[in-house]
């Protein structure tokens, strides 16, 4: 076999990966738990063969498979791809198409469904078998969170202290836990400030250090909502770390503001609706757009709700889902 697809989805971070220890290596200052997201998936053919002279590595817009390719000069794609080669010892070139079941331009951090789709997909067709411990290591290289995307349902990326020790495995699998992942879609603009800056600004804030301090405790209390299935807990606990994340952001020099309008009327409004009952709670990633975890009880009234605030363009309803897997179905 010289080609070869996975499927790999994106995930939201409960406490989030802001700030590194070792750059290059994308070695993480905190461990970090995130849950797999059924609906934001990539997906990412990879054939290695002496027919192609160049990586030619190309994304089909849109979210439709119709709708035509764009040629990426993706140098991060390229680098996977060298890494993954050296583990294979080849020199061979490859042709890499990639498809998102999300729009492109949702704002939403492709490269974690990206990079681990790519890493499975890559070593596959060179017949590596990579267990999942390597293959998040793998991915991890690639974009960080992406290493959390390998694990199905919940999972931990325990930072370690070296490429080997810095990975992530399943907390939890998919049925644990009932839970809904209601993205509110404010803004389709590309990101302003991308991730591999914020990691580099977080310590330039005041309060960073305070953040690294608070994260243990805050960390545990996650791990305990998960074990317990404890929806006040876990809700209460990601929306101090969301904000904890913007108050970096907002306090690094130069400060990033990620959030608009729509974003804060989604906050408020949720806290309104819970003391009616209707029990979500947000957390957000470095952007405006604002994940809404809730209770499938809550799921149909919160789409409803969310859907009518000013500001939000569509939403995407997510559950737990499956990490990385090798599927039949080519792209090309
Ligand atoms: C805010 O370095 O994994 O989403 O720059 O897109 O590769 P890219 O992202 P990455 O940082 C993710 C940061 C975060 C929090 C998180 O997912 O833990």
């Amino acid at each position: 076999m010289n080609k070869a697809t996975a499927v790999s989805p994106a995930n939201i971070a409960f406490i989030k990966y802001w700030g590194r220890n070792i750059s290059e290596l994308n070695i993480p200052n905190n461990d970090s738990i995130s849950m797999n997201l059924s609906n934001c998936l990539t997906t990412t053919t990879v054939e290695l063969s002496d027919k192609y002279r160049e990586d030619e590595i190309q994304l089909i817009l849109q979210g439709n498979k119709h709708a035509g390719t764009r040629s990426l000069a993706d140098k991060r794609t390229i680098k996977q791809l060298d890494r993954i080669r050296q583990i294979a010892g080849t020199h061979l070139k490859a042709k890499v198409i990639t498809y998102n079941s999300f729009p492109a331009d949702a704002g939403i951090a492709s490269s974690a469904s990206g990079f681990s789709a790519l890493s499975l997909a890559g070593t596959a067709a060179l017949d590596l078998t990579l267990d999942k411990k390597e293959l998040s290591r793998l991915s991890r290289l690639g974009s960080g969170s992406a290493c959390r995307s390998i694990p199905d349902g919940f999972a931990i990326w325990e930072k370690g202290v070296d490429d080997e020790t810095s990975f992530a495995s399943q907390l939890k699998p998919v049925n644990w836990w009932r839970l809904v992942d209601i993205v509110a879609i404010v803004s389709t603009e590309k990101k302003k400030a991308s991730s591999l800056s914020g990691h580099a600004l977080a310590k330039t804030s005041p309060y960073y250090s305070r953040r690294l301090e608070l994260l243990p405790k805050r960390t545990k209390n996650i791990l305990r909502a998960i074990k317990r299935k404890n929806i006040g807990l876990l809700g209460q606990t990601i929306e101090e770390e969301a904000i904890d994340l913007h108050l970096i952001a907002m306090s690094a020099r130069d400060p990033v503001f990620y959030w608009n309008g729509a974003t804060i009327g989604i906050m408020k409004s949720l806290r309104e609706w819970r003391s009616e009952g209707v029990e979500g709670y947000f957390t957000m990633d470095a952007g405006a757009n604002v994940h809404v975890i809730c209770e499938r009880k809550h799921e149909k009234e919160l789409n409803r709700r969310l859907n009518a605030i000013e500001g939000v363009q569509y939403t995407i309803v997510n559950y737990p889902a499956e990490g990385a897997r090798l599927v039949e179905d080519h792209l090309f």
